[in-house]
């Protein structure tokens, strides 16, 4: 039973008509990343259905946890020491996470206003958080004695958070995980290696929201079998939505550490870290601050893409306090402003020195990051609006309109809200803003 709404429906069929409209076809293959243009109705519809909640949801954590969490000094460490795998393998023998550690990642997701989790189930280093078949290098068979993704899941499930799992292609650990690229007996192990896991994860812990691939040297889409592997995902579990890193485009990009929307139809989620590194690193102590995330957040949003923000745990699985604060401010933002960001449409508005803008609707959410006084205003509003009020608390704002801009008024001095004071206007119909408007009319003479 599909729950997509008329306005979803037409949404889908809109952005088919966009591309179409532009006379572009992308020719398969041209463009492995991102060739949605020559799919079927059928197959964008069942993509809709399936990545619904994921739109509305906007706001994701993702986790990186493996035995380079052990040494602390980011998750390339095997490979930036050049540590050789005979030695690296034995922090799996320190690798022992206390007791509910992934409840309190959960909770922390949950109170930070992220709707899903996203955790590295293998990362390069190849360790397998959860119990597979193939290799004894997994945490239920070392030192930790768990199924870690099992009790990740759960506790994801019990603060009402979707599931997702990352899972790396590449493998560091493997013996043919590097030969595969001119061996093809390598190959072959590799691959049925690799395929196995994923079929493992996709069988072992019920229903799967997200599957995150991640690097896919040194095959491509050929050596990987990748259409036989989403096929199999896809089989196993019906409603899941993959990313695109096993070199065929699935349902959404993967900037990282950037926003830059994918073309118009095109879902998107830009990853980033909270610091430098994804893993644990002990020294890096380039934190972004409360004001920036939530800025990266509303940007995403306002372009209509996800923002799934890092913490990199101890081996013990705790949270480095640092993250711990910065997220919990953010959350308390969240919880004030949410319905700025939840559920939001895309926003054609961009231009103010000021803040930026996100959009649901016909209300327009102006977001003020440089907090100016009493008064602050932008130009080039091309739509009537109705009233405005601080989101925060529903306070009434006054304001005057004029063929040129907007100006808000009786505001207090101080702002109201922290890190970033939020009006909510609501207007006669969807608002749009002329950027050259003013430039190119002499005021008085329209
Ligand atoms: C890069 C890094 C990897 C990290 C990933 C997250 O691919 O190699 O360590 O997991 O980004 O997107």
């Amino acid at each position: 039973m599909s729950d997509l709404s008329r306005r979803d429906c037409l949404k889908i069929i809109g952005a088919g008509a966009a591309v179409a409209a532009t006379g572009i076809s992308i020719v398969s293959g041209q463009n492995p990343q991102n060739n949605t243009a020559d799919e079927s109705a059928e197959v964008k519809f069942d993509r809709a259905r399936r990545m619904k909640w994921w739109h509305e949801a906007k706001f994701g954590m993702f986790i990186h946890w493996g035995l380079y969490s052990v040494l602390g000094r980011h998750e390339w460490v095997q490979e930036m020491e050049a540590i050789p795998a005979q030695e690296y393998e034995k922090l799996a023998a320190q690798f022992k996470p206390k007791p509910n550690f992934a409840r309190d990642w959960a909770r922390l997701a949950k109170r930070t206003g992220q709707k899903y989790m996203v955790m590295t189930t293998k990362h390069h280093e190849g360790f397998c958080h959860f119990n597979t078949s193939t290799t004894n290098f997994c945490a239920p068979k070392q030192a930790a004695g768990r199924d870690l993704v099992k009790e990740y899941v759960e506790a994801a499930r019990a603060e009402g958070l979707r599931v997702g799992f990352y899972y790396s292609l590449m493998d560091w650990h493997h013996p043919d995980g590097a030969r595969c690229a001119d061996d093809e007996g390598a190959r072959r192990r590799f691959v049925d290696y690799i395929h196995t896991h994923i079929r493992e994860l996709m069988t072992n812990y019920g229903k799967i929201d997200i599957l995150w691939y991640d690097v896919s040297w040194p095959l491509d889409v050929k050596g990987w079998e990748s259409e036989k592997m989403n096929k199999m995902v896809f089989g196993l579990q019906p409603d899941i939505i993959v990313n695109n890193r096993n070199k065929l485009p699935g349902d959404f990009s993967t900037p990282e550490q950037r926003i830059e929307a994918a073309e118009a139809g095109r879902a998107w989620e830009t990853c980033m870290t909270l610091n430098d590194s994804w893993g644990f690193h002990r020294a890096d102590d380039a934190w972004k601050t409360p004001k920036q995330v939530v800025r990266n957040l509303i940007t995403c949003a306002r372009d209509e893409g996800n923002y799934l923000l890092n913490i990199g745990p101890l081996a013990d699985g705790s949270i480095p306090p640092e993250s711990i604060e910065i997220f919990t401010k953010v959350g308390d933002w969240m919880s004030r402003n949410g319905d700025a960001i939840y559920g939001s449409d895309k926003c054609q508005l961009t231009r103010s020195r000021n803040g930026s803008f996100s959009r649901k609707g016909t209300t327009l959410y102006f977001h003020i990051h440089y907090y100016p006084g009493s008064s602050v205003a932008f130009a080039g509003l091309m739509t009537k609006a109705r009233s405005a009020r601080l989101l925060a608390t529903g306070q009434k704002v006054d304001f005057t309109q004029d063929t040129y801009g907007i100006r808000f008024t009786g505001l207090p001095e101080k702002a109201p809200d922290s890190p970033i004071t939020t009006i909510a206007i609501e207007c006669e119909s969807v608002p749009t803003q002329d950027n050259i408007f003013v430039r190119k009319r002499e005021r008085g003479q329209v």
